[in-house]
């Protein structure tokens, strides 16, 4: 399998430290083995155990039924609403004043909100959607940028049972629109504009221009943010502070079947456009709690935050349901760990005490680059436990990580999982699992995680091979919206029973995991998923490209950076022009994140006799690689050297 060879041996371990050990929520390493041995074993008897910890309206009757593979019941006949378990249950508790969300926004402007306050919110944010004629089982779009009032949608769509369907504020409005047709949206939560990097950025001209003759979409609600110009529809669009001032507080939770959809989000696929990634009630929060619980150690007394955007899912579920239905505290910031300085991330833990702190790898190189005087001026004594997620982190970013900011005492939480699994999969946890630099360790509750060959048989120690999971977990994906088909090819087709995850991995002699990155056309971007597909569909939908091949090459900084291959038309000049009026083009397309570091222009395309374009040795080629494996079944070997070149 030389797509995936292991290239990587790292030796280092880090034992659990003594504190770190007396802090643990489980006694020891057997207690874990104990309680994984169960989940595996006899998964009815402990998820049926953990998720009556939820607050359930009705209970469930039965705990997993996989009888119509692949798509798995868990809880069902429970009744639950998302909002509830994430706000309702604490009132009348002692966590109904404590502060959910510390927030900052990148001017420095700043709101403490109180579980009982944000209940407050969502409630009248829900009585204007139903005011509006949403109803349960449709679907809002939410485009926003990081502040409060995303966290109120998001809740505020779960509390009437209308599936939320977020789209990062970073995408450009075609792929808005694209989101929004896709999903069959009949809302819209936006803002005016959000900050970055000191500069208000528009939303709402976006939005307007997503929506222009869809009829579907009958309201457009905007939150003031930046105070810039921006047009107006007095028939579709409403001021969110305006409704919500005027809208009732009184707003029970819709009951809603464990396995009724919670939210829609969309993540890139090796072939065609975006796939609407369909998640559900009971399961995905259970997994959301869980994980929170055991991964992250939530304590009455942390003060947690998660850099990531709510445009993502780990915003999704690690900074509002996760954290929420905990009962704990989170830091929620608005702007770029630049603005207006680069220190600006560890001002914020040291401002607020922040004790869990989860971040990406992406982050971590960058602060790297930037250089430790940053952190170096800020005391961050308090953080206690570190995490990261979204691509596999390089050992040497793992030692900054673990020296400069947790300075040798926080255990650094190295956790896999996808937008399709919910919730956090592969993980250290605090006090009981040792770390290696780069692994994720070990599976997480319920989660039957194994390296396969092609042939689905399990591989050796340190031989590398494709990541499955063997059996349902509560937060699974429950399908790809509108597309069985797709949602069975894409995980199910290639093993038939087992989750296929299109990661490389392998297990050391430990059993330790080992992700090594992408076996698809997917290209992660400072832990974005791209598809190669959507960006060469960009390219191609300019005037002057004829074909284009996208594939990755790695980067310092970015995890992998996308190059493109672009065949122009007859006649067309290439040059840096044409080049950057392209990477441009991408841009407006997509959004900046699919912004190509590099369009090299070229006569053709290097092709097998059946035509499919031999993305691998493209990819050697990036990289400035040797071609290595095989170039047998290539067309015409002088496109090669010419590429190169050689030529
Ligand atoms: C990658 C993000 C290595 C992986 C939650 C996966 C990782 C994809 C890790 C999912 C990790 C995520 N180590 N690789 N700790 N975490 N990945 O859907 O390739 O945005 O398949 O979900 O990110 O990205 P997604």
């Amino acid at each position: 399998m030389p797509e995936i060879e292991s290239v990587l041996h790292e030796t280092r371990t880090f034992p659990p430290s003594e504190a770190a050990r007396k802090k643990a929520r489980l006694s020891s390493l057997e207690e874990y083995e104990r309680l994984y041995r169960e989940s595996i074993d006899d998964p009815e008897t402990f998820f049926g155990r953990e998720a009556k910890n939820l607050p359930w309206i009705e209970p469930f009757e039965s705990v997993l039924d996989w009888s119509g593979a692949p798509f798995a019941k868990w809880f069902s006949g429970g009744k639950i609403n998302a909002s509830a378990v994430a706000l309702d249950q604490h009132l009348g508790t002692p966590v109904e004043n404590k502060i959910a969300f510390l927030w900052e926004g990148e001017p420095g402007d700043t709101r403490a909100i109180t579980y009982v306050e944000l209940h407050e919110e969502v409630c009248q944010l829900a009585n204007v959607l139903k005011g509006r004629g949403v109803k349960k089982g449709d679907r809002v779009a939410l485009y926003m940028p990081m502040i409060p009032e995303l966290v109120v949608a998001v809740l505020a769509c779960a509390r009437i049972g209308a599936a939320h369907s977020v789209v990062f504020g970073g995408f450009s409005a075609h792929a808005l629109r694209e989101r929004i047709e896709d999903g069959g949206c009949s809302a819209v939560v936006t803002a005016d504009g959000g900050y970055r990097r000191g500069e208000p950025l528009p939303l709402k001209p976006q939005v307007d221009e997503a929506v222009r003759g869809l009829k579907a979409v009958h309201t457009v609600i905007v939150v003031e943010r930046c105070e810039n110009d921006i047009d107006w529809n007095a028939d579709r669009d409403l001021w969110y502070h305006v409704a919500v001032s005027e809208a009732s507080a009184d707003c029970p939770p819709e009951p809603m079947d464990s396995e009724d959809t919670l939210f829609l989000l969309y993540t890139s696929g090796t072939t065609g456009g975006p796939k609407g990634i369909q998640h559900t009630t009971g399961g995905y929060m259970l997994g959301a709690y869980l994980t929170c619980k055991y991964v992250f150690d939530m304590q009455e007394d942390d003060v947690y935050w998660c850099t990531a955007d709510v445009g993502w899912i780990t915003g999704h579920s690690y900074i509002i349901y996760g954290p929420l239905s905990n009962g704990v505290t989170s830091v929620m910031y608005e702007g770029a760990p630049n603005s207006p300085h680069e220190g600006r991330f560890w001002e914020l833990c040291q401002k607020y005490g922040v004790t869990i702190f989860y971040t990406a790898p992406t982050a971590i190189r960058t602060f790297m680059r930037w250089g430790e005087e940053h952190p170096g001026k800020f005391d961050l004594s308090s953080l206690r436990l570190l995490g990261t997620v979204g691509e596999p982190i390089n050992p040497e970013a793992w030692m900054w990580y673990h020296r400069v900011i947790g300075g040798e005492r926080c255990p650094i939480l190295d956790t896999w999982w996808q937008t399709e699994t919910g919730s956090i999969m592969l993980t250290p946890l605090p006090g009981i699992t040792a770390t290696k630099p780069g692994s994720a360790t070990f599976p997480f509750f319920g989660v039957d995680a194994a390296v396969v060959d092609e042939e689905g048989k399990e591989v050796g120690p340190n031989e590398g091979g494709f990541l499955v999971i063997r059996k349902p977990w509560p937060s699974m994906l429950r399908g790809i919206w509108k597309n069985e088909e797709r949602y069975r090819e894409t995980y199910w087709s290639k093993y038939g029973d087992k989750y296929f995850a299109g990661d490389g991995a392998k297990r050391d002699e430990d059993g330790y995991f080992w992700i090594m990155g992408r076996v698809d056309d997917v290209i992660n971007v400072s832990g974005h998923r791209l598809s190669t597909m959507e960006v060469e569909s960009a390219l191609v939908s300019h005037d002057s490209v004829v074909e284009s091949a996208v594939v990755s090459r790695p980067d310092d900084v970015t995890g992998e950076a996308i190059v493109a291959f672009t065949t122009l038309g007859p006649g067309i000049e290439d040059g840096d022009e044409l080049r950057s009026t392209l990477m441009d083009h991408v841009a407006t397309q997509i959004g900046k994140l699919a912004r190509p570091a590099e369009i090299r222009f070229t006569d053709a395309l290097p092709k097998t006799r059946s035509g499919k374009i031999m993305r691998r040795l493209l990819r050697d080629i990036a990289s400035g690689r040797e071609t290595t494996g095989d170039t047998s079944t290539i067309e015409d070997l002088s496109v090669l050297a010419k590429l190169r070149g050689d030529e």
